[in-house]
Formats: C-alpha cells, sequence, structure tokens
C-alpha cells in the first residue's frame, strides 16, 4: 500500500490555538480524591497534592484544566469547597452516587493548577442553581478586594485574586440526565443572562455555552441553532462532547469514528455560521471541544455503584484501563483536532487523572501512564504551531458509520518558529504496511529529527502498575529525506510521530 503527500510550508489551514492540549479533571471517583490529593501519600506534598501525579501532568504541557465537572456541577454548590476545612459540609452528589467531604474546592484546585504548570477553566452550575451563585463565584475568584465576596477569599487566605479567563456556562444541559436539564429556549435565556452578567464584571472574560453532549442526542443540532440564537453576541465559544467506543471488537469500524467527529464539528461550524448570517454579527463565535475521549471499557463495572444506593467516598468509577488500539484512536482524534485547529479552539480530554484518564493512580501506591498518554504527550509537545494543508491520495476503506474512511491518518503541524515540521500518522490498515512518500515544499534542507513510533502485537494490551511500560513509543530508523521528498514504511495498526527539521 502506498499513499503520497503533499505539504507546502505556507499553505496553512489555521494557526494552533495550544488550548487544544487542555483537559479536565471532575470531582468523580478518583480523579481528585487519591488523584492529585491524598494527604498522607509517600510523594504528598504540604497541602496534600501527590508529587508524582503533579510530574506527569506538568510533562503533558497541557494549558488549562477543566474543573469540578461535568455532571457534578450540576448540582454543586461552590461554597461548601470554600473556607476551613473543618466548615466544610459533606454532601451526596446526585450525579455519581459519591459521597464528596468537599476537602478540595476551587482555592485548592487554582493551587494545584500553578503546581502542575496549568491553568483553571471553571464551570457553573446553571442545572440547580443561577445567575445569583454565578456572579458570586465569579467575583470571589476574580475581584482583587473591597467587596464581600473577594473579602470573603483574602479571608480565607488567598490574598490575590484567581483571575480566571475561561467560563462553562453549566454542563452539558440537553442532557435528560443532567440535574436541572432544559429545553434549548430555557438553557439558551438563562445562559444569556448569566453571560451578560458575567460581563458586567468583567468583558475580558471567556465564556462556552453548552452545544450537544453528543451529535447522537434527538436534540442535534437544532439544539446549537437555538441555544446560539439567544446567545451568539455574549458569548465566545460553543461546547461539544464525544465519546468514543468499540463494543463491537471491529478495530476498522473504531478507528472510522474520528470521520463521525469530523463531521460533528463541520456541522457545528455550519450552524455557527448559519446564525451568525443570520445576525448580520461580525463575532466569530468557536467551539470548545472541552470533553473527549475513549469511553467505555469500565461502563459494566460502574453500574453497580451508580445504580445502587451506598454513597461510597473516592469509589473507583470510570475507571477505563486503556488498551494499544486506544492509542490509535486518540492519536486519530487530535489529528482531526489540529485539521480542524480553525474552528476548534479549545478541546479537554476527559479527563486527566483515574477517570477515563491518561494517567492512573493506587492509593498508597504508584502513578503511571495509560497507553492513551503517549499520544497526547505528542500532540502537546511537538503540534503546537500552524497546521498545514497536507494533501493526502492513499487507499480507504468502508465502514458502518461512513464510505472512502483513508487507512492513512495524517496530520502536519509546521512549528511556532518555522523551522520544524511535524507529522502525526497514524496507518489504520489491519495487516498492511503503507509506504508514505511526502513532498516536503517549502522545507529545503529538512531532514528527520526523529521518529517516534507505537505498535503492539496485541491490540489489548495494556499498561498495569505492575507493568507500566507494556505498551510504550519507541524511536524507529530507515525514515529518511531524499530529494525534499520524506519516506517511510508504516508498520500496519501504528502511531507515528516524525519529526524534522
Ligand atoms: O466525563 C464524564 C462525564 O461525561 C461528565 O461528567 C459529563 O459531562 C459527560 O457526560
Amino acid at each position: 500500500m502506498k499513499a503520497n503527500v503533499i505539504v507546502h510550508k505556507d499553505f496553512a489551514l489555521s494557526a494552533i490555538d495550544d488550548r487544544i492540549y487542555s483537559s479536565f479533571l471532575e470531582h468523580l471517583g478518583r480523579a481528585i480524591y487519591t488523584g492529585i490529593y491524598e494527604p498522607g501519600h509517600p510523594t504528598a506534598d504540604a497541602d496534600g497534592f501527590r508529587g508524582d501525579v503533579i510530574d506527569l501532568v506538568r510533562a503533558i504541557n497541557t494549558p488549562y484544566v477543566r474543573y469540578p465537572g461535568g455532571n457534578f456541577v450540576s448540582a454543586y454548590n461552590w461554597e461548601d469547597g470554600i473556607g476551613p476545612r473543618e466548615d466544610r459540609p459533606t454532601r451526596l452528589d446526585l450525579a455519581w452516587k459519591t459521597r464528596d467531604n468537599n476537602a478540595v474546592g476551587v482555592n485548592e484546585f487554582v493551587d494545584w493548577c500553578k503546581k502542575a504548570g496549568t491553568n483553571p477553566m471553571l464551570a457553573i452550575n446553571l442545572g440547580s442553581r443561577g445567575l445569583d451563585a454565578a456572579r458570586n463565584f465569579v467575583e470571589y475568584c476574580n475581584h482583587p478586594g473591597g467587596s464581600y465576596w473577594s473579602d470573603l477569599r483574602r479571608k480565607h487566605g488567598w490574598a490575590d485574586p484567581h483571575n480566571v479567563k475561561l467560563w462553562c456556562l453549566g454542563n452539558e444541559m440537553d442532557g435528560p440526565w443532567q440535574v436541572g436539564h432544559k429545553t434549548a429556549d430555557e438553557y439558551g435565556r438563562l445562559a444569556n443572562e448569566t453571560a451578560k452578567a458575567l460581563r458586567l464584571f468583567d468583558r475580558s472574560l471567556e465564556l462556552i455555552v453548552c452545544g450537544s453532549s453528543n451529535s447522537d442526542m434527538p436534540t442535534y443540532p437544532q439544539w446549537e441553532a437555538t441555544v446560539l440564537e439567544h446567545t451568539y453576541d455574549s458569548v465566545d465559544h460553543i461546547s461539544l462532547h464525544m465519546y468514543f467506543a468499540n463494543v463491537e471488537h471491529d478495530t476498522l469500524g473504531y478507528l472510522a469514528k474520528a470521520e463521525k467527529l469530523d463531521r460533528y464539528i463541520g456541522t457545528i461550524a455550519g450552524v455557527i455560521d448559519f446564525i451568525k448570517a443570520k445576525k448580520r454579527s461580525k463575532r466569530n463565535v468557536t467551539i470548545s471541544f472541552d470533553e473527549w475521549n475513549v469511553w467505555y471499557h469500565s461502563r459494566e463495572a460502574d453500574k453497580k455503584i451508580l445504580e445502587g444506593d451506598v454513597w461510597p467516598d473516592e469509589p473507583h468509577l470510570l475507571e477505563d484501563i486503556y488498551n494499544f488500539e486506544d492509542v490509535l484512536q486518540v492519536g486519530g482524534i487530535l489529528n482531526t483536532f489540529i485539521r480542524r485547529a480553525d474552528r476548534v479552539k479549545i478541546a479537554c480530554i476527559a479527563q486527566l487523572v483515574n477517570v477515563i484518564a491518561p494517567i492512573m493512580t493506587e492509593k498508597g501506591g504508584p502513578a503511571w501512564k495509560q497507553t492513551i498518554y503517549y499520544p497526547f504527550l505528542y500532540a502537546s509537545l511537538y503540534g503546537r504551531g500552524t497546521a498545514l494543508n497536507a494533501v493526502v491520495d492513499g487507499p480507504t476503506y468502508d465502514s458502518a458509520f461512513g464510505d472512502d474512511i483513508p487507512y492513512l491518518d495524517l496530520s502536519a503541524v509546521r512549528s511556532t518558529a518555522g523551522d520544524a515540521l511535524t507529522f502525526f500518522v497514524v496507518n489504520r490498515h489491519l495487516t498492511d504496511s503503507l509506504d508514505l512518500s511526502a513532498s516536503l515544499q517549502g522545507f529545503a534542507g529538512a531532514r528527520v529529527v526523529e521518529h517516534i513510533q507505537m505498535t503492539h502485537p496485541d491490540l489489548r494490551a495494556v499498561n498495569t502498575a505492575a507493568n507500566p511500560d507494556n505498551v510504550a513509543p519507541k524511536t524507529v530508523s530507515g525514515t529518511i529525506v531524499e530529494d525534499g521528498t520524506l519516506k517511510s514504511k508504516l508498520p500496519p495498526l501504528s502511531y507515528n510521530v516524525i519529526r524534522l527539521a
């Protein structure tokens, strides 16, 4: 099998917003408790944050972390998480059937972000609460002092404002499972009035309104059109979510779902353009894809907790153990975000630690990298700069989702300084290697710096605490540039990062 690619240094799709490498931590299962926060753990610092987890998070350089939910936020009282710990209430979380003693709240989370080299992206409860709680929350976080809420923050020990820029106006408000679920008109009006109030406080905030929970929702994509009719002039981004599964054990069909993601983004870009034209607006609303990942491995196990009445603390919920096949899927998802960098300005892998996450921990024990840690790491490290318009001519296949799915899934990124070019490439073919030939136009003298590759004889292979390096990248040789053409042989079912400079 052969695939030909042409890239030109100046044929750009779009600048890539670094925020597409953001992530998400929810008060859910063991994401916070025994994930990032575990006083008494051998690596914990004076604030109780696990140092081993901070090291793994720092390494992936994720610019923003969304918090505190997710479904959790729709019945969350942010005030429960502030002030002296001994006065904080223990609450029942309706979304995840869990008890939460609120040992971590917004101030601790902001502290953790600083230690982990990232920034907070906060979600507001527009399910059980509304505009008033939202405006108080923003004032508590961002006002320097001299008002009731800002002085309360200062009294709690945080003299400087947190200056949180990104605010999500609720979570998945189209979903009947959401506490305080609303129709598009109900939500659109509430989101617009909340956005207006927050802008009266600070015009420079970036506000994210809820789009659909996924593209199979019965209200999709009318939901986006109605919500944007209400909010177009007062928000910056519309949020989308998508999770991927391979319950059928159909690898080619599974990997084709990255194309479904592409269509989802394209459809919502069209809805945005439609409302923009209707409103005769100059404003460009963009997409915040603030929940995405593979999620299916743990669904059966979770039923016991979610359907019971036990209300455990820090339960093992949504602890998907990722396999090698998921590396290929995550690589394809990230390629899609890079190719759609003109419309997607924020994306959050959901989530970051323990809960459908690239990082796993054991209580009192080690932290380790799941298989999907690696494609996220490399995209975040080398996928910054400008997405190039790579033209790909190669073989395709038909799937249940759609036809003409390319076996070669590729994105090309020119570094910000312009002197480096990186290809992220997945060969989706089950059995055949792919001879890649890429004409490098405008990259005179480019040579291969490194070819990082992930392959494994077993698609179901996973990393565990006992065997954390079972699925890991390696550097391979044989990839060359000859007469301005990159040549490489990509093994079947492989994930590749080819770095040139
Ligand atoms: O990330 C897990 C859950 O998925 C989130 O809480 C929710 O927003 C989505 O349905």
